[in-house]
C-alpha cells in the first residue's frame, strides 16, 4: 500500500530516518573510540550528533505515524508498524536520557550515560529490521501496482501501468470486423479485446489511464 506522507511522489520517513539512524549510530561508534583511545574530544563529538540525531528521530517519527495511520487495522503490518514505532520512539528515549546524563561534561560521560545509548543502538537494530519488514516484505510504503516498467512517479499517472504496454496500446488501433469495430489494448493483463464502448469507456476510467491513451483505445 502506498505512502500517505509524500514528497515528489516519494514517502518522506524513509528519506529522514537516514538522520536518526546515521548520526545515533556514528555517535555510539564514536564512544567506542574515545572509549579506547582515552581521546575525550570523541564524546564531545557524539554528544552533538545524539542532540542531532534525536531531532532527526522526532521528526522522522511524525511522519512514519502519518504512514502508520493509514494501515488498514487487524493486518499484519499494522502490528509490525506498531512495535516497530513504539521500539523506535524508545530508542530515541533512551538517547535522549543519555543526552541529558551528558549535558554537564560532554567530554567524560558517565556510565549510565554510555550504557543508555549502547542499548538503545541494540533495540534500534530490531526496530530497523521491523521497518524493512514493513516496507519490503508487507508493501507498506511501496505504490500500489508498482513494477519494474512503471511509470515515473512525477508523471501522475498510477504505478500499475507498464510503459511498454502503454507503448504499444498508442500504435494500437481498430480493426472493422463485419458491421463492428474491434479495439485492440495492451493493458496491465495482458491483451483485451474490446468491443462495447460502454466497456472499454469504463475499463479506462478505472484504470485511470490519460486521455491520450484512452482516444487510441476507444470503439
Ligand atoms: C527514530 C524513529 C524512527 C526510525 C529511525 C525509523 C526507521 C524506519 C526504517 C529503517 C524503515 C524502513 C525503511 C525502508 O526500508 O525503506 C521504516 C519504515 C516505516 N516506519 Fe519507521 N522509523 C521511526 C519511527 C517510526 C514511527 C514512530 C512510526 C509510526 C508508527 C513509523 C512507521 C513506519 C512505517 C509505516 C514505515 C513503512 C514505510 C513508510 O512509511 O513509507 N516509524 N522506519
Amino acid at each position: 500500500m502506498q505512502s500517505r506522507a509524500k514528497l515528489l511522489g516519494h514517502p518522506i520517513h524513509p528519506m529522514l530516518i537516514v538522520f536518526p539512524l546515521g548520526l545515533l549510530a556514528t555517535a555510539v561508534a564514536f564512544d567506542i573510540v574515545g572509549l579506547s583511545t582515552g581521546d575525550a574530544s570523541w564524546f564531545g563529538i557524539s554528544f552533538w550528533m545524539i542532540a542531532a540525531g534525536i531531532i532527526g528521530g522526532l521528526l522522522s517519527a511524525v511522519f512514519g505515524l502519518v504512514d502508520w495511520w493509514a494501515i488498514p487495522s487487524g493486518t499484519r503490518a499494522k502490528a509490525i508498524g506498531f512495535w516497530h514505532g513504539a521500539g523506535n520512539v524508545v530508542v530515541v528515549l533512551l538517547f535522549i536520557a543519555s543526552w541529558f546524563l551528558r549535558r554537564a561534561t560532554p567530554q567524560s560521560p558517565g556510565y549510565s550515560a554510555l550504557s543508555l545509548s549502547f542499548i538503545a543502538v541494540v533495540l534500534a537494530l530490531v526496530t530497523g529490521w521491523l521497518g524493512g519488514e514493513l516496507v519490503d516484505r508487507l508493501g507498506v510504503g511501496v505504490d500500489n501496482g508498482a513494477n519494474l516498467n512503471a511509470p515515473s512517479s512525477l508523471s501522475g499517472r498510477p504505478a500499475t501501468e507498464d510503459t511498454r504496454k502503454l507503448k504499444r496500446v498508442a500504435y494500437g488501433g481498430h480493426k472493422p470486423v463485419g458491421s463492428k469495430l474491434l479495439s485492440l489494448a495492451f493493458v496491465p493483463n495482458g491483451l483485451l479485446k474490446m468491443t462495447d464502448p460502454k466497456f472499454v469507456r469504463d475499463s479506462f476510467a478505472q484504470w485511470n489511464y490519460p486521455a491520450r491513451f484512452r482516444v487510441a483505445v476507444s470503439a
